[in-house]
């Protein structure tokens, strides 16, 4: 697991970064004050995590290319953020994000947190479903928050990360990516990512929130379980392109901090309001699969809590959880 803070790696990595061209072994050694052989590890080490590093002889080392990695310092780098992903802890593989967010929650973990990972081995869907998550291709991010609202509003920050999810696809790629109730996000009618949110309260106060997010960005059509229930796609087979995935991160924490903060001053109404406009199936008729009974009507928009209405001829139905279909 690698967390934030900064190590003598990182800071090698960031003098390069931000180098001119080349910069050489002996004015790496005197900024950060260690020895030309433990510059040479450095370079080494950076070298084995995929960083492209030229040594050209007499003028130093150059950066080339940087490796598509979710460590916490490529999605640091040129963080606009004030406090989501100012901590990060970042996992080759865990469980879940989310069940290791929830334990860092409980122990104080301070709000805006990220925990993200290459790869989950449980990574866990709706309703108890399984998400898959292979490594090396897509976002696997749980953010914890500790909203200062009553816990029966908590299920509105769902609708907040949704937008922040479909906004960011599309100002990042140019896609257009849409929202599906409850926690789906879409590209041609395929679903691109989910969300799973998940709280830990007391009577009266929010303690703290897990905002999940499963997106799939570069993940090719083999890597898709075969048994999926629904048409699934990624932004790789959306648009034939592979996506870097520490700058999409990135993105993506910067739309959800904006809309967090916009739901916290202003209320749920704006967000309700991007939220539809996100929407794909707004005034159509749809199906509704309750699990215990299938409901069909016109899908009339969400309520302040965030629960679908339904037009079954004529009667509003409330509906609160189940899946949607056209
Ligand atoms: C769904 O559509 O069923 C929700 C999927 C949520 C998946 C994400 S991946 C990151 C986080 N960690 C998990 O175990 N699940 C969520």
């Amino acid at each position: 697991m690698h967390d934030s803070r900064h190590t003598a790696q990182e800071e090698v990595l960031s003098l390069l970064r931000h180098a001119d061209g080349c910069i050489s072994g002996e004015e790496l050694s005197r900024r950060l004050g260690i020895s030309r052989t433990a510059i040479w590890k450095h370079i080494k080490a950076l070298r084995s995590h995929g960083y492209e590093i030229r040594a050209a002889s007499g003028r130093g080392y150059q950066l080339v290319q940087v490796p598509d990695l979710l460590s916490p310092t490529e999605i640091q780098n040129g963080l606009h953020t004030r406090f989501i992903a100012r901590n990060v802890y970042a996992f080759d593989q865990v469980d879940s994000t989310n069940h290791q967010a929830m334990l860092m929650g409980e122990e104080g973990a301070a709000d805006g947190t990220v925990v993200i990972a290459d790869a989950q081995s449980s990574g866990k869907g709706r309703l108890g479903r399984r998400w898959a998550s292979p490594a090396g291709v897509n976002l696997y991010a749980s953010i914890v928050l500790r909203p200062p609202i009553a816990p029966h509003r908590a299920p509105q920050l769902t609708f907040v990360s949704a937008v922040a999810v479909a906004q960011a696809i599309n100002s990042f790629s140019g896609l257009d990516a849409r929202v599906k109730w409850p926690n789906d996000i879409l590209i041609d009618d395929c679903k691109v990512g989910g969300l799973l949110n998940e709280m830990s309260a007391e009577s009266e106060r929010v303690h703290s929130v897990v905002l999940g997010i499963g997106l799939n960005v570069n993940m090719t059509a083999s890597q898709f379980p075969t048994d999926l229930r629904y048409p699934a796609t990624s932004l790789f087979l959306s648009s034939g392109r592979k996506w870097p995935r520490a700058a999409l991160a990135r993105h993506l924490f910067e739309k959800l901090e904006q809309l967090y903060h916009q739901y916290l001053n202003e209320g749920f109404e704006p967000i309700l309001q991007q939220w539809e406009s996100l929407c794909c199936w707004q005034g159509r008729v749809v199906e509704v699969d309750r699990g215990t009974d299938r409901i069909r009507g016109r899908f009339a928009g969400l309520d302040q809590t965030g629960a679908l209405l339904l037009d079954a001829g004529g009667t509003l139905e409330k509906i609160y959880s189940g899946d949607v279909r056209p």
